[in-house]
């Protein structure tokens, strides 16, 4: 009953603007900031600090007046097109499939190195770095935006796999499935009746079409639409309080990574398989709507979990005044001055070891040269040439295909 009040006063509130699937991520980035105020005030002026470093220069400050809004920081960068393309595939996992009918599938071949498991993966690993701790380098910068935003993607149902069948295939007969709920077309029916043809991909990621359709805000955020956050962030905290879900800490990315796919398959696609259509306010909206902000505060909550675990180690270390630093790394772990004799001999003896590993290499690639001559010599040159051409074309259209049919959705 207060909740519905709660939920009556956000309607009421701004019907103006234009927001698709921002808010999600910002609320996620939201409920991660409060939690993380909470806990671990420092922890949080030290990621404030890392994200706030380009607006305090007045660089790329268009999407990052606030916290909260460099969540989406991976989303506005796609704005470069090909330049980003791999790091557009850290959106998602593409290795989870729903096959019924058992088809052949067509995959893009950059999706077993390029996906939100891996990317995950090794941000973590450069935030952690030990060479890094305590320095504030653009790149670290950069991978934290990011993981704010793949944290949030990954609790989407449709960021980790694809349902194929017989009718999901290209003009070339390729069976490239649902593009994680892309392809998938439902009709959704506004809260005025208004009917919008969109796909199911969007309609999750949106949250329902409830900040698109329903409540709007624009970015950059201006005052009216700070209070509005501001609000939407008590409500959604207020109505899914963090005991009722099973956070569990001790939950991996991967782990994330399932129980989206659990839903997506356990609950949607049985769905799309009979339905198209979906009204605001109807049966599977309601339960869809429960879902996914759930899994809002889900991942709010375990991202300031991990922000928490990966940026313990520069308490004390990064402060308000901490510059933005060169990727120089320091050869001890902290920011004490190092022991120069202690240096200078780790020096040396690196020095030794790169010297030893040149020396190997060159060996190695001198053999190789000459091996290399001989081959040639009895081998057609032309044919080795053109079978790498021919795959990496395909891949190149391949990967052009997949991304172009996601790209505006994802
Ligand atoms: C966090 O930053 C605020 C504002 O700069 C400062 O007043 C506060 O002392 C800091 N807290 C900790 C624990 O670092
Ligand atoms: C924020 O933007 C919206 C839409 O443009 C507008 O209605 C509102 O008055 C603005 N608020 C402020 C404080 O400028
Ligand atoms: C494939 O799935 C879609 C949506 O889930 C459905 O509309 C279509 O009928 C299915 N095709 C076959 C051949 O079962
Ligand atoms: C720096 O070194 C001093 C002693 O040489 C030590 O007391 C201090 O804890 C060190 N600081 C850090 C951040 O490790
Ligand atoms: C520096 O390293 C040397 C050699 O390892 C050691 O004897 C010396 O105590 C160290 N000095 C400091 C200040 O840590």
């Amino acid at each position: 009953m207060k909740l519905g009040l709660v939920l009556l006063s956000v309607l009421a509130l701004s019907q103006v603007c234009l927001c698709f699937h921002e808010v999600p991520h910002m609320l996620v980035l939201g409920i991660a900031k409060r939690e993380l105020m909470k806990k671990d005030m420092e922890v949080y002026n030290i990621t404030a600090k890392y994200l706030d470093t380009y607006s305090a220069q007045g660089v790329d400050t268009t999407s990052t007046t606030t916290y909260e809004e460099n969540a989406v920081w991976a989303d506005d960068i796609k704005v470069y097109g090909d330049a980003q393309k791999a790091m557009e595939m850290w959106h998602y996992i593409g290795n989870k499939d729903s096959n019924p009918e058992n088809l052949v599938l067509k995959k893009d071949p950059m999706a077993d190195s390029e996906n939100a498991l891996n990317a995950y993966t090794n941000i973590v690993k450069v935030l952690t770095n030990d060479k890094f701790v305590g320095q504030m380098t653009e790149f670290k910068v950069n991978m934290l935006k990011m993981l704010v935003h793949i944290v949030g993607d990954i609790h989407m149902p449709h960021h980790t796999g694809s349902y194929y069948n017989s009718t999901f295939k290209s003009d070339k007969n390729e069976f490239w499935g649902d593009l994680g709920g892309n392809r998938q077309s439902i009709n959704y029916y506004t809260i005025t009746g208004e009917k919008k043809t969109t796909n199911i991909h969007f309609y999750f990621d949106s949250s329902c079409f409830f900040y698109t359709w329903t409540n709007r805000l624009v970015r950059p955020l201006n005052e009216t639409y700070k209070v509005y956050f501001e609000r939407e962030l008590d409500r959604i905290i207020a109505q899914y309080p963090k005991e009722s879900l099973n956070i569990d800490n001790t939950k991996t990315f991967s782990d994330w990574a399932d129980e989206s796919w659990n839903i997506a398959v356990g609950t949607v696609y049985p769905f799309l398989a009979t339905n198209k259509d979906i009204h605001y306010g109807d049966d599977f909206y309601k339960k869809s709507f429960d879902m996914i902000q759930k899994r809002i505060v889900t991942a709010g909550y375990r991202l300031a979990n991990t922000l928490q675990t990966l940026f313990t180690p520069e308490k004390g270390l990064i402060k308000a005044n901490t510059p933005l630093s060169y990727q120089q790394p320091i050869s001890n772990n902290n920011n004490n001055q190092t022991n120069s004799s202690t240096s200078e001999s780790s020096d040396n003896q690196s020095n030794k070891a790169m010297a030893v590993v040149f020396g190997v290499l060159f060996g190695l690639t001198f053999v190789a040269f000459i091996i290399s001559i001989i081959y040639f010599k009895k081998t057609t040159v032309p044919s080795t040439y053109q079978r790498t051409s021919n795959d990496l074309m395909e891949a190149k259209n391949v990967n052009i295909q997949k991304i172009t049919s996601t790209e505006n959705n994802l």
